[in-house]
């Protein structure tokens, strides 16, 4: 079984290193499409503090459709352009929101979250969905997290078989 322990003392630059490192050997010998998004979403979950909702949409037929995550039941279906989700996935640029009230068009899934940021998933030049975190208090994730998660996603991305997800 896999633990993933953090170290709490830990520089936020040197977490997600670790992070990385841990999802590396996590994916490490296993196809499963599903599976690696599923145990990806678990590990940030385990990794992170102070964060209330982590997981993936996926870009099925032109919209963004819920797919692996942790946290509360969330909305299933956000079109491109859309929420924040929807619209870091058509700039295919990450978004980091430190207060999501202040983001006209934000889609609230958790009553709780207060901060956001969306990480787009681009394999080979195609996008395939977002990473989406968010966090239960305003200012939460900053450069460090910014590019902890865009290297995050940089190491899930070509690990994962998309075209057997069946996505359009
Ligand atoms: N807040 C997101 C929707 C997804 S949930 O946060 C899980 C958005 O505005 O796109």
């Amino acid at each position: 079984m896999f633990e993933a322990s953090v170290d709490r003392s830990l520089s936020k630059p040197e977490l997600y290193r670790e992070v990385s490192r841990s999802l590396a050997s996590l994916l490490e010998g296993e196809a499963d499409a599903l599976a690696n998004l599923a145990n990806a979403s678990g590990l940030l979950a385990q990794s992170l503090e102070r964060v209330n909702w982590c997981g993936f949409y996926l870009l099925r037929a032109g919209e963004l459709v819920l797919g692996p995550f942790q946290g509360k039941p969330a909305c299933v279906r956000i079109p491109l352009g859309k929420g924040v989700c929807g619209t870091g996935a058509s700039r295919r640029e990450t978004l980091v929101v430190p207060d999501v009230n202040a983001f006209p068009g934000h889609i609230a899934c958790d009553a709780a979250s207060r901060s956001e940021i969306v990480v787009p998933i681009v394999d080979a030049g195609v996008l395939r969905g977002v990473l989406d975190v968010d966090a239960p208090e305003t200012n939460r994730f900053d450069t460090d997290d910014r590019a902890g998660l865009e290297a995050f996603v940089g190491v899930l991305t070509p690990r994962i078989a998309w075209p057997s997800l069946g996505l359009r």
